[in-house]
């Protein structure tokens, strides 16, 4: 074939190939859709990793040596695409599940999902269950037993604290510790703990030999809901808060809302702030459902809202900025006072909302605990607030609520967003 082709045979030549791939691919898709039925009904494993070398194997045996390389990424990925179809799939059939799209990967939600999903964790090797000393330490222990069952074999880094140690420093330390483990590529590290743990996981796994897998255990209601769902980790320095940090998707969530029974109500109300904020914001329906306690229901809405705003805008471009509702103003008043992230996000949201809206959310603020007006410093905030715009005229970008499940992007000067921080201040 080949020689005495003029292009235009070439071509057509290839035409013919890519519309049999094409209808080749149809079929294997259907074939690993026959497969997500099968794993969902009968609670198997969802990936086998012996077959796949097999595969791969098998496959590398039938191509010229000049292209094994190239049939071998091939490959590699039609597999990778079967396994993201049954994840989806998966997820379609599970009460428990959201699929992320952006990062190809299944959250599940609720009580009781590790129980029913750990064993869809590939823990069968070198596993670093990254956990923090305020986490009860049954947790991590419970994860290495499913380790262990699964024939892999776990180690586990404590860290001293949760957002002191989100530094650099932390950074060195673990991978110092995988290094004398003798930590490959082909290893794992699970997360067990809140935001603070799943940000240097996502971190360290993104970076350690150019990038291992990782899986979420999130223990806090703010992770589950949030700092676990969209990819994005970092650690802070100089004084800035995630500067040094990558855009990185785990293989894999489970959030289980036993964890939260442990939880402080301050550190349960720090969650339900940010749950307030993406329903007051995407979620009318959502909004209305809360009376002060949490539900699995609620916790998994949250996440595929937040799902949803990943997918649009994974790199925080656009529309990710609408999850920063009440961040501008709170995260001024939470660096200049002693409120807490959750506190300080209320008053935030309801600084920047107006009307009907504001009167709903100070609704729902005050069901969790959370305050309607602080105590602070304006000129501090304000300070904190428009750091490198000072004097610069400069406007802030901010986002509203104009009513209940709606936002709106608006930009505002010093003084109109002075205003809005007054309308919180506590003068008593
Ligand atoms: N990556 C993201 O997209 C994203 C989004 C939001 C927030 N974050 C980050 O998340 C961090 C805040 O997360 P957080 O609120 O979970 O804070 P955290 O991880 O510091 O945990 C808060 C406190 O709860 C304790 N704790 C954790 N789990 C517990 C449990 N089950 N029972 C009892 N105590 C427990 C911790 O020891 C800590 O004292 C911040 O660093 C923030 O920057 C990241």
């Amino acid at each position: 074939m080949g020689d005495n082709m003029g292009i235009e045979d070439i071509r057509k030549e290839i035409d013919r190939i890519d519309a049999e791939m094409a209808e080749l691919f149809v079929r294997r898709m259907k074939a690993s859709e026959r497969i997500a039925e099968y794993k969902a009904q009968n609670g198997a494993p969802v990936f086998d990793k012996e077959r796949e070398k097999r595969i791969i194997e098998n496959g590398c045996r039938r191509v010229p040596e000049q292209i094994e390389t190239y049939y071998r990424e091939f490959i590699s990925g039609v597999i990778g695409l079967s396994k993201d179809l049954q994840k989806s799939l998966i997820a379609l059939d599970s009460d428990d599940a959201v699929y992320c799209p952006a990062g190809r990967y299944n959250i599940y939600a609720g009580e009781g999902t590790v129980e029913r999903h750990i064993a869809e964790f590939d823990l069968a090797r070198r596993v670093l269950i990254l956990t923090e000393d305020g986490v009860p330490g049954a947790y991590p222990r419970e994860i290495a037993d499913y380790v262990t069952q699964s024939g892999g074999i776990p180690f586990t880094f404590c860290l001293d604290g949760g957002e002191i140690c989100k530094n650099i420093g932390s950074v060195s330390d673990i991978v110092t510790f995988m290094l004398e483990n003798s930590f490959s590529r082909n290893d794992c590290l699970v997360s067990v703990g809140g935001g603070s743990v799943s940000d240097i996981a996502g971190l360290v796994s993104s970076v350690y030999m150019r990038g291992i897998d990782y899986y979420l255990i999130p223990t806090t209601l703010l992770a589950q809901i949030d700092a676990s769902v969209g990819g994005k980790n970092g650690v802070n320095s100089d004084g800035v808060k995630n500067v040094i940090g990558t855009f990185s998707s785990p293989l894999g969530v489970i959030a289980d809302r036993k964890y939260l029974d442990t939880l402080t109500q301050c550190e349960i109300s720090c969650g339900a702030a940010e749950l307030i904020k993406i329903a007051a914001v995407l979620d009318a329906e959502l909004f209305e459902e809360f009376d002060g306690t949490v539900t699995d229901r609620q916790i998994r809405r949250a996440v595929e809202l937040k799902v949803d705003v990943v997918n649009c805008d994974f790199r925080d471009r656009t529309l990710r900025r609408v999850l920063n509702f009440g961040h501008t103003l709170g995260h001024g008043i939470e660096i200049t006072s002693g409120y807490g992230h959750g506190q300080a996000v209320a008053l935030g949201m309801l600084a920047m909302s107006d009307g009907t809206a504001r009167e709903r959310i100070s609704e729902k603020i005050r069901l969790f605990g959370l305050p309607e007006t602080g105590i602070f410093d304006t000129e501090k905030v304000m300070n904190a607030v428009m750091h490198d715009k000072k004097g610069t005229g400069e406007k802030t970008s901010c986002i509203t609520c104009p009513e209940i499940g709606s936002f709106a992007f608006a930009e505002y000067g010093a003084a109109e967003l002075s205003e809005r921080l007054k309308s919180v201040l506590n003068e008593a």
